[in-house]
């Protein structure tokens, strides 16, 4: 493999900016926060950052509506204190992506702003999607698409002269317009866009909504299958018109000419919440994006046949055209997966928990099954994802107030799906801090849990069972043994419960089921180099994974 490929077999770590550091005591993360704590990043062996969106923006999906691209966000510091971080990541062999939201603007953008102000069909309405409304005096939407974050896709506005004119289109909040991708002008912008960044030094983009840029013909109305209510892929190849449509992958290419001209292999992973792996692998062929989010893989419960089938599908979709699996099992967008994988209630993605949730397990029986199940996704060729605060085995925030909240989900369902805040809570850095040391004073804008007192990195430093230092050692292994790069092959007659394979020396085993599993027959020759729990003797407890090198 070309060394210059880094991101191939790269472990990459999701910084959520407002949650992460705060270095002014508002309450917010901060880019000065960041940079503050990155060595805490070099300790844990990660080998790039994706900073979540830190532009100008209103903040009304918490700055995936973004007002400005070019510029950072006053709540979050300066271009300079970015230049500085950058500069300090790099000089840690860090490598940074930041996040590109293509699909829509802030409907405080400039552009959006003109297009409000200028008449229906007008070059400024046309780099958005506007239409006119259906049904006497154009009162009703014009289809019936409904927005990702719950209610009507559609909002009306009122023209310039006070009467009410037309609708624009947003797959999320009302704040949120979505681009007309057909238009040419905005096709520029984002080269634009693209150039600001790769010239700043960032090292690649995370793409926001990979999957909706384009939208079918027509806009048809359409009416999604009941269990994909709410969901953000739907989970049909045949998708909805809003989503995955060909279109998109003109687009991609295009982007990547571009990013080749810059050195040091630039990279784009692309947000595609599609259906199925062999149709999500379209996004990263050879000359479109280098990798996408692996949510099937994400999706699937912790049930030993269902990893090894996703794992199965997951590898032959994305080697059939030359791309790295990219894992991941925790994101800003999803419930922890140190609560997710252990929820015995029904819980689509995208409608969070809280306290009126059915079925939250205890937290040291969700804690011991996520520890097993990085322990199994850090030991599979490719590159995986990490969101912070994993490493710390946090949980999702199950008991935030409902007055804390502020994900538009929340808001525009009327309290019936709770939304994503409780994965999006302050980390903590120091139990005796205030706020847990995420920034010197007691603010936090969402309250965090008492919980992180003890879950705190400085309890967990050096500390022989932290989580903090079973993620430190799996990471170095993986670097050393060059496990991303490996190849997996199953181990079979472990029992119905065991993901069982080997990766290049080192032969791995998760025990998904409610009895033990004897390791005997993988031992001759072999020593047990991590465990994500103790084994007892030779048999691998329940919701444990084990990795034995041989000696
Ligand atoms: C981001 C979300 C965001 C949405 C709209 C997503 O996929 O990850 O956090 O709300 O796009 O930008």
């Amino acid at each position: 493999m070309n060394a210059s490929e880094w991101w191939r077999t790269a472990v990459i770590y999701q910084i959520y900016p407002r949650s992460f550091a705060d270095s002014t005591g508002d309450g917010i993360g901060d880019l000065n926060g960041i940079t503050s704590r990155l060595d805490a990043l070099h300790e844990l062996g990660v080998d790039a950052v994706w900073l979540s969106p830190f532009y100008t923006s209103p903040q009304h999906d918490a700055g995936y509506d973004v007002a400005n691209y070019c510029d950072v966000d006053p709540l979050f510091g300066t271009l300079a204190d970015f230049d500085r971080l950058l500069a300090a990541a790099h000089a840690r062999d860090i490598r940074v992506i930041v996040d590109l939201v293509p699909n829509h603007s802030s409907n405080e953008h400039e552009w959006f702003k003109a297009a409000l102000a200028s008449a229906p069909g007008s070059p400024e309405r046309a780099r958005y999607i506007f239409r006119d409304g259906k049904g006497k005096d154009g009162s009703e939407p014009p289809n019936n698409w409904q927005s990702v974050f719950g209610g009507p896709m559609w909002t009306r506005i009122t023209e310039a002269d006070g009467a009410p004119g037309q609708w624009y289109l947003h797959i999320f909040d009302v704040s949120q317009p979505d681009f007309d991708w057909c238009n040419d002008e905005v096709r520029a912008e984002f080269r634009r866009i693209l150039r600001f960044w790769l010239d700043r030094g960032v090292d690649g983009f995370r793409v926001d909504v990979a999957h909706g840029l384009i939208k079918a013909p027509g806009l048809p109305d359409y009416t999604p299958p009941p269990v994909a209510a709410g969901s953000m892929g739907d989970g049909v190849a045949a998708c909805p018109p809003y989503w995955g449509q060909d279109g998109v992958h003109e687009i991609y290419r295009d982007w990547r000419v571009l990013a080749d001209e810059y050195p040091g292999a630039r990279i784009f992973c692309a947000e595609a919440w599609v259906d199925p792996l062999s149709f999500a692998a379209k996004w990263v062929r050879p000359d479109e994006m280098h990798q996408a989010f692996n949510f099937a893989y994400l999706s699937t419960p912790w049930e030993a046949g269902a990893l090894r089938v996703v794992i199965d599908e997951s590898i032959a979709a994305f080697s059939g055209v030359s791309a790295p699996a990219t894992w991941v099992l925790s994101n800003h967008d999803v419930v922890r997966h140190a609560t997710r994988l252990s929820l015995t209630g029904k819980n689509l993605q995208g409608d969070g928990i809280g306290p009126r949730s059915p079925g939250i397990p205890r937290y040291e029986d969700g804690l011991r099954r996520a520890r097993a199940a990085t322990l199994l996704m850090l030991a599979l060729p490719g590159s995986v994802y990490l969101f912070q605060g994993e490493e710390l085995g946090l949980p999702e925030d199950v008991e935030l107030p409902d007055a804390a909240r502020q994900d538009p989900t929340w808001f525009r369902t009327h309290g019936e799906r709770y939304g994503r805040d409780g994965c999006r809570v302050p980390l903590p850095w120091e139990s005796e801090g205030p706020s847990y040391g995420f920034g010197p004073t007691a603010a936090s804008w969402l309250p965090q849990p008492r919980l992180w007192a003890q879950l705190a990195r400085d309890q967990q430093t050096g500390r022989d069972d932290s989580t903090l230092t079973l993620y430190q050692r799996a990471l170095r292994i993986r670097r050393a043994r060059n496990l991303g790069g490996g190849e997996l092959t199953w181990v079979r007659g472990c029992g119905r419960s065991a993901v069982a394979f080997t990766n290049g020396t080192l032969t791995v085993l998760a025990n998904t089921g409610g009895a033990p599993i004897s390791l005997l027959p993988l031992l001759s020759g072999s020593h047990v180099l991590i465990t994500s729990s103790p084994t007892v003797g030779s048999t691998v407890p329940p919701d444990t994974t084990v990795w034995l090198a041989k000696r």
